[in-house]
């Protein structure tokens, strides 16, 4: 029988992040956070000294794609926007295609996190979170979070970098962020990232 496979996708600082980490640890399977591929394909350009409007340039760092997933300027606000600019290259998604796609049919399961892993990534998944929160509490909570990491982040800057990234991720040509017909929504907005974890585990245990 096919490995358990859970989705969760939505929007940037949303917790799906959180959840699908927690998710993972309490179900015992292998997590990707998919936001890391194209926040490493974006890294290197940035590195490299690439323009990222060019999409033959990122498509050219998508080639062994390797990175340290504790790096923190993969998480830094310049990276944030190159990596969703380069997102939206069919031929960037295309090349991140299959090392997704192996790492959610692996033998035992996986739980993936992004923005269309429910969509296109894996649309048999056997439980998709569509994860959301508003967008003010997202501002905060990015704020926090890059405050924690020593890196400077004013609230309406954030907000406004937020609206203008959902903006762009839902309206993208190719697999724009959209919540899956079949997944349930967690709207994390009122919840701390306890009660948010604890409702996620009794969604998928509802699918066991
Ligand atoms: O989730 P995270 O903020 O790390 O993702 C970084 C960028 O990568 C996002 O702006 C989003 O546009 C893009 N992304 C995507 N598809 C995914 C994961 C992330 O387009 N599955």
């Amino acid at each position: 029988r096919k490995g358990f496979v859970i989705a969760v996708d939505g929007p940037a600082a949303s917790g799906k992040g959180t959840i699908a980490r927690a998710l993972a640890k309490h179900f015992g399977l292998p997590h990707m956070d998919t936001g890391l591929l194209y926040r490493a394909v974006a890294l290197k350009i940035w590195r490299w000294g690439g323009d990222p409007n060019i999409e033959f340039e990122a498509l050219r760092a998508c080639d062994n794609l390797g990175f340290d997933p504790d790096d923190e300027e993969l998480r830094s606000e310049p990276i944030s926007r190159i990596a969703s600019k380069i997102s939206s290259y069919a031929s960037v998604r295309d090349a991140l295609l299959q090392r997704q796609r192996d790492f959610a049919a692996q033998e035992g399961g996986a739980v993936l996190d992004g923005r269309d892993i429910g969509t296109v990534i894996a649309p048999e998944a056997d439980v998709k979170l569509f994860v959301t929160a508003s967008a003010e509490v997202r501002a905060q909570r990015r704020v926090r979070e890059l405050l924690e990491r020593g890196m400077p982040g004013h609230y309406d800057d954030v907000l406004l970098d937020i609206r203008a990234r959902d903006e762009r991720d839902a309206t993208r040509e190719i697999a724009p962020l959209l919540q899956a017909q079949d997944a349930d929504l967690l709207d994390t907005s009122d919840l701390t990232a306890e009660q948010a974890i604890a409702e996620a585990i009794r969604l998928v245990e509802h699918k066991l």
